[in-house]
């Protein structure tokens, strides 16, 4: 925990209004409340900043086709993201949108200054053009004469447009990008933008013709030309502060974050940066980046044609749970496969089981063994007596020490799903807590009275630490919890210590915080996780698991699923045959990190020794084999 308060701005990508809210946009949004409301609850100075993109072509020809104004569509579907995020219990700071004056203001003086500074000038240009991307893209970004996002032909187009001088930007840009690690987070997008920053940079076309797209805001210099809609859109950021010199704008900018997908990250890695460096403002904190929520494999989106609802999703299972769902499936930075099934599991698995259990088994104990008050905080000699009971977990040493402050290193770096992990650590810590001390047979003797007043004391604190620390990522359920134990007032992170509950405080029971899903669809995953029995620690680490890199990779002769690879172990090469040739070519596997049990026998597979085998995930015909987030050299052991 931290008790330095800090400042925070926040912002999410502004939405498209030719879209109407789907998981995708859901995501980054809820991801957004969630850091922003962890941020509030440690006391810090947050601005949240969401909203939507109105002008460009796109807006335009949705509009011509559902036969009313730009204007007119982007009230209205700018107001479906509104209540959208209302009914998803988004609390924002701020709303932009781009048609509104305050942006256009501040957009063309960012204009009309780097006009004046000679960074723009008036130059030709011809290429392929993606009406749906709106952008331009280069040879060796075509697939098959397509765009590699919508895989529609791309469109001829040649016009005189002012450019920004964004290549003279390049060797500070890469600079920059070195120098500050984690300004481009996770690691693999930061490579990503080095790698794009080896090539030439080309400086930037920012307009385009009144003669083809008139729903724009016009240049302030030339008013035949209206502004692209990236170097519109990018200033919201700036804009929705009111600019600089703005009293808000010097107050939060210097903090600025801002979360995307990975889809947008060139114009905000490197068109970005550029643009403020013209401007003479300084550059963003962090741009955090995550991945794409995709439906057997393809990305969600309203083009692709499988658009899911979030609204719908919320109505069904609640909004907690929704959100639990989202932030607890996606690792940050990586894909996340979206199905209901898996959202369903999790919900019985961790949100019913794990901790609505706990929550009902710990409050009912209280009410019924302990009188429903917070018994008086347990002498040494009683804490003493409580640990003779066998092996039961430290769980304010555990709370405090170890997952306070890794919950604030992941909510640091983004990652809610890290911190989620975390705090499901503990639950279960808490559950086995009630096992091991089983209080209902405490109950039974008199003499036991103060070691089971200990017990119940125990689980009070760690219910209360937990309807605090829950509040950014379940505000329903956490509130729940905290009104169970009398706490109205909003909570704070400082307060998820022991020894915030006065003794005497009324508790009340709490059941049903999350009813289990009967879900009539098989469920895979679901039964297969219900089946496997729980190990203890020591049997899992008897498993050696280490970092391998394939080195060759071939078909084994007479077999349709079986590859023969050899990996390095670092120290050694060995000879693995695993069960994947229907999901991976042989020359994709060449160069990857992967998984492997070290310390299998030895295993004949078609006439070949197999020493090891490679860990891989397998649901509905679907097949991934485990590769690292982060580069380690081949032979690390994995715990
Ligand atoms: N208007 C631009 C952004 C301008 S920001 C200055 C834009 N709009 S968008 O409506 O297409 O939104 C893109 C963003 O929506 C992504 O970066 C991401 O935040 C979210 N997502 C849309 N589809 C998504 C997935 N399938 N998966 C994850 N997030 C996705 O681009």
């Amino acid at each position: 925990m931290t008790d330095r308060a800090r400042t925070f701005y926040l912002t999410t990508p502004i939405y498209y209004v030719n879209d109407r809210p789907h998981l995708g946009h859901a995501y980054t949004t809820i991801l957004a409340d969630t850091m922003a409301r962890y941020r509030r609850l440690a006391g810090d100075d947050v601005w949240f900043l969401t909203g939507t993109d109105e002008h460009g072509d796109k807006i335009a020809q949705a509009a011509a086709k559902a036969g009313i104004t730009p204007q007119q569509l982007a009230d209205r579907n700018s107001a479906a993201f509104r209540d959208a995020w209302r009914q998803l219990g988004i609390e924002y700071s701020d709303y932009i949108r781009t048609t509104e004056a305050r942006h256009t203001k501040v957009v063309q003086a960012i204009l009309q200054k780097l006009w004046d500074a000679g960074e723009i000038y008036l130059g030709k240009y011809g290429g392929h053009y993606c009406f749906g991307c709106e952008r331009f893209y280069t040879e060796k970004e075509i697939v098959d004469g397509k765009c590699p996002d919508h895989q529609t032909p791309l469109t001829w187009i040649e016009e005189e447009n002012y450019f920004f001088k964004m290549s003279k930007y390049q060797a500070w840009l890469i600079e920059t990008v070195e120098r500050q690690p984690d300004l481009i987070r996770p690691e693999r997008y930061r490579n990503e933008i080095l790698g794009f920053l080896r090539e030439p940079l080309q400086d930037l076309s920012i307009s385009r013709p009144k003669s083809r797209l008139t729903w724009g805001i016009p240049l302030p210099f030339d008013d035949t030309y209206v502004t692209y809609v990236w170097f519109d859109a990018l200033i919201n950021y700036v804009s929705a502060l009111g600019g600089p010199g703005a009293p808000r704008f010097e107050r939060y900018w210097p903090h600025a974050q801002h979360v995307i997908a990975k889809d947008i990250v060139k114009p905000h890695a490197i068109y970005w940066p550029c643009m403020l460096k013209a401007a003479g403002i300084d550059l963003y904190r962090h741009l955090n980046v995550h991945g794409y929520w995709t439906l057997g494999g393809r990305k969600i989106s309203k083009s692709v044609g499988n658009l899911v609802e979030a609204l719908a999703l919320k109505d069904k299972y609640g909004n907690d749970a929704f959100r639990y769902f989202v932030l607890r499936e996606m690792v940050f930075g990586l894909d996340a496969d979206f199905s209901e099934e898996a959202l369903v599991s999790r919900l019985n698995a961790d949100l019913a089981n794990d901790l609505g259990n706990l929550v009902a088994r710990a409050t009912t104990l209280i009410v019924n063994l302990g009188g429903g008050r917070m018994p008086a905080e347990p002498t040494e000699a009683t804490r003493a007596d409580v640990k003779t009971l066998g092996a039961v977990p430290d769980l304010k040493h555990e709370f405090e020490d170890v997952v306070m402050p890794w919950v604030q290193n992941a909510m640091d770096e983004f990652k809610c799903h890290r911190a989620l992990e975390l705090i499901w650590i503990f639950i279960g810590h808490v559950n086995r807590y009630v096992d091991v001390t089983q209080p209902w047979a405490l109950a039974k003797d008199p003499a036991k009275r103060s070691v089971l007043d200990a017990v119940l004391h125990a689980l009070g604190e760690s219910l209360n630490v937990l309807g605090i620390l829950l509040s950014p990522f379940l505000p329903e359920a956490a509130a729940r919890i905290r009104a169970t134990f009398s706490q109205a007032s909003p909570p704070r992170l400082a307060d998820a210590v022991w020894g915030r509950l006065t003794p005497g405080t009324a508790v009340a029971k709490l059941t049903g915080l999350f009813p289990r899903v009967e879900d009539k669809t098989p469920r895979v995953a679901a039964a297969a996780r219900a089946e496997v029995a729980r190990v203890p620690i020591d049997d899992f680490s008897k498993v050696d698991l280490r970092v391998a890199e394939v080195l060759t990779a071939e078909p084994v002769p007479k077999s349709k699923k079986l590859l023969k690879l050899t990996v390095s172990l670092g120290s050694e090469q060995r000879t693995l045959v695993a069960g994947i040739a229907e999901h991976y070519a042989p020359a994709d596997l060449v160069g990857k990190k992967v998984v492997v049990v070290a310390n299998l026998e030895p295993a004949q597979l078609m006439g070949i020794e197999s020493n090891g085998m490679v860990l891989a995930g397998s649901t509905e015909g679907k097949l991934a084999v485990l590769t690292l987030d982060r580069d380690l050299p081949p032979g690390t052991k994995i715990t």
